[in-house]
């Protein structure tokens, strides 16, 4: 506690001091002088937040160079396929390599400095060996989470305007083969910018179409070496797409100097990195879990990664264990909805298993509920693992709120306290306080710079609430000195960990012919944390179906992906609305929470049509 005291005074007294001084950690081309200017006030001009200005660097040379230099043979990469015996592992001396040949392989393609490329992609080697081989040449990657449909897919690649998409044959889920390339080129067929798509035949031969490329054809016989196109610190390192609260994904633009250096720091802190270690980040490199502790931050620490291509439950729900036994890993981090899943499952399976090697447990996502916790730390951690529940998001590159291990004792049901540089506050969100906004109060280098193509909404979204402060869409609280999430404020669902926005879910569910009106909140769910809950108007003169939910989630399939499935259907008379209009789902979202009395509901006065509340309310209680 004593060193964390004192190193957080000097974090937040003086943050550019501080991050110059652990910038140090990172291979510089031209060392940085200037720390940060930001404006985080609307009224004093544009919002902006800069790092490291006047530094030069490429992050290849910090995540792949530095390590092939000083230690070429460990292992950077351990690769385990769904099948046990389909492993693959790279040095770090062979992964610089493999990055180099397929930097050439781009740069070849025509792929110039500043380009986007876009990725949808398995949880496979050439996957880190693409995205940092787009880092190498200076291009901008775009990795989309390869379990979106088709049309989720096309709206990201006409936002990012790429020209080219990088994909796989298809990717391996629960013994199955699922067909990327189809969904890819169905894509394409509506996003006019992509000329070029690269396929990797991961395992199937396909024939392919003119303007698409085989990856192992191109890449054959490559030169093994390629010099780091060097960028400045605040050049874009990638844009990656989350949802806010309206139906638009996202674009979050990312840097090379301050993303790097934060989710460097914050991965050998969070999880005190040591040499040897083992680590595990199952996230998916969709999502930002993956980008900055599954490939960033475990490379540029020069540690040894494990990457699965496998779900927790295939062929059994002892796949994790296994692995981990397997490897002997130490340090372990994944998402409440998978220890749910597995708690579910049962400890008999993990009971055949050694797991002696775990050392540190960490969680991601969503809250980490306080049974949860004791299983995580009872049965996986054998009581003697630290548990770190870590509170950070997609804008935030790394985490910001946890309890690190050897300064801070854990408290369950708690995202413990500011990582170094970080300025938390709780701002009054609603009038009766009962709600209060998290909010940080100056900037860290990780911070996402912008939304790509759109400011005005990155100023809108996160600095408008609070003036001079970023405002993270989260409700918080703080028990003693640690901090609880009471999750989203917006209109954002946290389903298994993964964001979606309400209006994007609706959008789908209208689609379908009998559904006039809906509207989607979050409900408490056993596994899921939060699932789907959705409120249907049906059009006149249609009736509700059986089989109404199956063509709902249809919808959802194919306009989201697999990750949004409505778990509790409401058909309703009318929706709660205020006199302009608009839907009150934060009432929706107090009955799904239990609240069945009217009373308990706060101010209805404002509705347009109060009487469809004790409707919904019978819904509920009789269905
Ligand atoms: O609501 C918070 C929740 O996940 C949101 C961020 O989602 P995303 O940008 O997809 O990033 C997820 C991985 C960092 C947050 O606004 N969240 C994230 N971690 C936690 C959490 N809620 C509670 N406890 C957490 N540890």
């Amino acid at each position: 506690m004593k060193n964390y005291a004192h190193e957080y005074a000097l974090s937040v007294n003086n943050p550019s001091k501080y991050w110059l001084e652990q910038s140090s950690n990172i291979a510089w081309s031209k060392t940085p002088t200037r720390g940060c200017s930001y404006n985080w006030e609307s009224t004093k001009g544009t919002i902006f937040t800069e790092w490291f200005a006047d530094g030069e660097l490429n992050i290849t040379v910090s995540c792949l160079d530095k390590h092939a230099q000083n230690t070429p043979e460990k292992v950077a990469l351990l690769w385990q396929g769904e099948q046990s015996d389909n492993v693959h592992t790279y040095t770090y001396k062979q992964l610089l390599e493999a990055v180099c040949q397929c930097a050439h392989m781009l740069t070849n393609l025509g792929i110039k400095t500043g380009d986007i490329i876009a990725l949808f992609m398995p949880m496979i080697p050439e996957t880190y060996i693409a995205t940092l081989a787009c880092a190498r040449i200076g291009a901008v990657h775009s990795i989309i989470f390869s379990g979106l449909s088709a049309h989720a897919l096309a709206t990201r690649l006409n936002d990012l305007k790429a020209q080219t998409l990088i994909t796989a044959a298809s990717a391996v889920r629960n013994g199955k083969n699922i067909p990327l390339l189809d969904s890819a080129r169905q894509a394409r067929a509506c996003s006019p910018s992509i000329t070029k798509t690269v396929v990797i035949n991961h395992d199937e031969q396909s024939s392919l179409e003119s303007d698409e490329y085989n990856w192992h054809t191109e890449i054959n016989n490559l030169p093994k070496t390629f010099e780091p196109v060097i960028r400045h610190a605040e050049d874009a390192l990638f844009i990656l797409y989350t949802s806010g609260s309206t139906g638009k994904p996202k674009g979050l633009v990312h840097t090379c100097g301050g993303y790097i250096l934060y989710a460097s720091m914050t991965h050998k802190q969070v999880f005190d990195i040591q040499p040897e270690d083992v680590y595990w980040c199952t996230a998916d490199i969709g999502w930002i879990t993956g980008h900055s502790y599954g490939l960033y931050g475990p490379l540029s620490n020069g540690c040894t990664s494990i990457l699965f291509e496998g779900v927790p439950t295939y062929p059994q729900p002892d796949r994790y264990w296994q692995i981990i036994q397997k490897y002997r890993v130490t340090k372990f981090y994944t998402a409440p909805t998978v220890i749910r899943l597995l708690a579910q499952a049962g400890t008999k399976w993990l009971e055949p298993y050694d797991l002696s090697s775990l050392k540190i447990l960490g969680s991601v996502g969503e809250p980490l509920d306080p049974t949860s916790w004791q299983w995580y730390h009872t049965h996986v951690g054998k009581n003697r693992c630290h548990i770190v529940d870590t509170w950070w998001q997609t804008e935030t590159g790394g985490v910001m709120l946890c309890a690190l291990p050897g300064e801070h004792k854990t408290q369950a049901g708690t995202v413990g306290q500011p990582f170094y540089g970080i300025k938390p506050t709780l701002v009054s969100a609603t009038e009766d306080r009962s709600i209060t906004d998290l909010c940080i109060t100056q900037p860290w280098p990780g911070i996402a710079r912008t939304i790509f193509n759109d400011h005005d909404a990155y100023a809108k979204t996160y600095f408008t609430a609070h003036s001079g402060m970023y405002t993270s869409g989260d409700g918080a609280f703080l028990d003693h000195d640690n901090y609880v999430i009471t999750g989203r404020i917006d209109d954002v669902l946290n389903v298994s960990g993964h964001r979606i926005s309400s209006a994007e879910i609706e959008g789908a569910i209208v689609k379908h012919p009998t559904c006039a009106e809906a509207a989607v909140v979050g409900q408490p769910h056993p596994i899921k944390g939060e699932g789907i809950a959705a409120f249907v108007v049906l059009s006149a003169d249609c009736i509700e179906t059986a089989k109404l939910l199956d063509e709902i989630n249809l919808c959802l399939r194919s306009c989201i992906g697999p990750i949004a499935k409505v778990d509790f259907l409401y058909v309703v008379e009318g929706l709660p609305k205020t006199r302009s209009g608009k839907v009150m789902r934060r009432i929706l979202r107090k009955i799904v929470h239990g609240t069945t009395d009217i009373v308990g509901l706060g101010d209805i006065s404002t509705l347009l049509n109060p009487e469809i509340i004790s409707e919904i309310i019978n819904k509920i209680i009789h269905g």
